[in-house]
């Protein structure tokens, strides 16, 4: 069995973040989100991995390499654009050859492994299989219609009226039989080949689509407010750590990793939290559920639920709060007119100020 992780998109619900990074990329627990989908795969003993990547594809290369850090074997797969995820195992025919597979998607965030789902589907080996989750806002989602017997009859992508609340989980199994599917379907009135219609394809010709309603943590972290909370969740189970430097001034309460060359001098660091390798903390505070990632510099400020990416510095400010803010950022007070705001911001930044 192989798998293939979808890394490649256009990521417009995290811009500007996503304008020069991947998203699948952004960092949660300081980790980012796709490394611990590779991980997840690697534990359910798959080694053989496509990775399709987009615009974004020499970052992605970078950072995962030819995935032996992860015990995978990976295989990179260009798409020359988003055309949707049946496009993706359209492309990626030759990778995949005529083996069962595992799809996932780099931005899905799941808490607890797929290996289990991966045996079941080895076991009873249906001609694809889907994962359900309940969710309050099933329209932002690929959405199932089960009969009595939980056997599935519809899916609908993003559908404005949801026929039920179980939407699918960015975690696919499928045999070869899904390639003769994404060469039928049309594309969507988003423009893209979709691969809820291909499974429905594979229901309509009467192959048997199993489904899994899982009930543990699923998050696609395709929105700022999402990743936040895989963050949480992730820090949740933080393994505690004092690596780098402190001094007598800076109290440190709960759990708190702070990672090898970090200093933290004057500071309240009240846990979960992590503050990444090269980072300074001066006089400031962290609250809890706040991620910060390596070589920033943060001086007599106040930040908490946040995820800060590397290379940024925030001086002087109070306080941050439930923000995302990327690679190399600066932040700090207007010089002299106090009570103005002096804003240099990228093209589809967001910034919320309190008045
Ligand atoms: O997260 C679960 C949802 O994922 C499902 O409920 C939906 O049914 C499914 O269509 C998908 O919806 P999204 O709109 O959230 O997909 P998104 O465009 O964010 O793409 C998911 C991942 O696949 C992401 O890592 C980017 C990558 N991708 C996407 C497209 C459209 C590609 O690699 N190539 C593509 O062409």
């Amino acid at each position: 069995m192989k798998s293939l992780v979808l890394a490649g998109g256009s990521g417009t619900r995290l811009r500007p973040i996503t304008h020069t990074s991947a998203k699948q990329l952004v960092p949660v627990g300081n980790k980012p989100v796709l490394f611990y989908g590779l991980e997840a795969i690697a534990a359910t003993g798959i080694t053989e991995v496509g990775i399709v990547v987009g615009d974004t594809a020499d970052e992605i290369e970078k950072a995962v390499g030819d995935g032996s850090q992860f015990g995978i074997q990976v295989t990179y797969i260009r798409q020359e654009s988003p055309l949707g995820l049946a496009h993706a195992v359209l492309i990626a025919r030759d990778f995949l050859g005529d083996e069962d597979f595992l799809m996932y998607l780099g931005d899905n965030f799941i808490v607890g492994g797929i290996a289990d789902v991966v045996d079941e589907f080895r076991e009873d080996r249906p001609d694809a299989q889907v994962l359900l989750t309940r969710v309050p806002d099933p329209s932002r989602f690929g959405v199932a219609e089960l009969d009595a017997a939980g056997q599935v009859l519809k899916l609908e992508e993003k559908p404005r009226q949801p026929k039920s609340d179980l939407a699918l989980v960015g975690v696919y199994l499928f045999t070869p039989a899904i390639h003769r599917a994404v060469r039928a379907v049309k594309a969507s009135w988003r423009g893209e080949l979709e691969i809820t219609d291909a499974i429905q394809w594979l229901i309509d010709e009467r192959l048997r689509v199993r489904s899994t309603t899982i009930t543990g943590y699923w998050k696609d972290t395709g929105n700022v407010d999402d990743m936040l909370e895989a963050n949480r969740t992730v820090l949740e189970t933080l393994v505690p750590g004092i690596k780098g430097e402190t001094d007598d001034a800076t109290q440190i309460i709960g759990r708190v990793r702070i990672e090898a060359g970090a200093v933290v001098r004057g500071s309240r660091i009240v846990g979960p939290a992590v503050v990444g390798a090269g980072t300074v903390v001066i006089d400031s505070y962290l609250g809890p559920f706040t991620s910060v990632s390596e070589n920033c510099h943060i001086e007599d400020s106040e930040i908490e639920y946040s995820i800060i990416l590397a290379d940024s510095s925030i001086r002087g400010v109070h306080r941050v709060e439930a923000s995302l803010v990327g690679r190399s950022v600066e932040v700090t007070p207007a010089p002299r007119v106090r009570a103005a705001h002096r804003l240099v911001l990228g093209d589809y930044s967001k910034v919320q100020i309190s008045s």
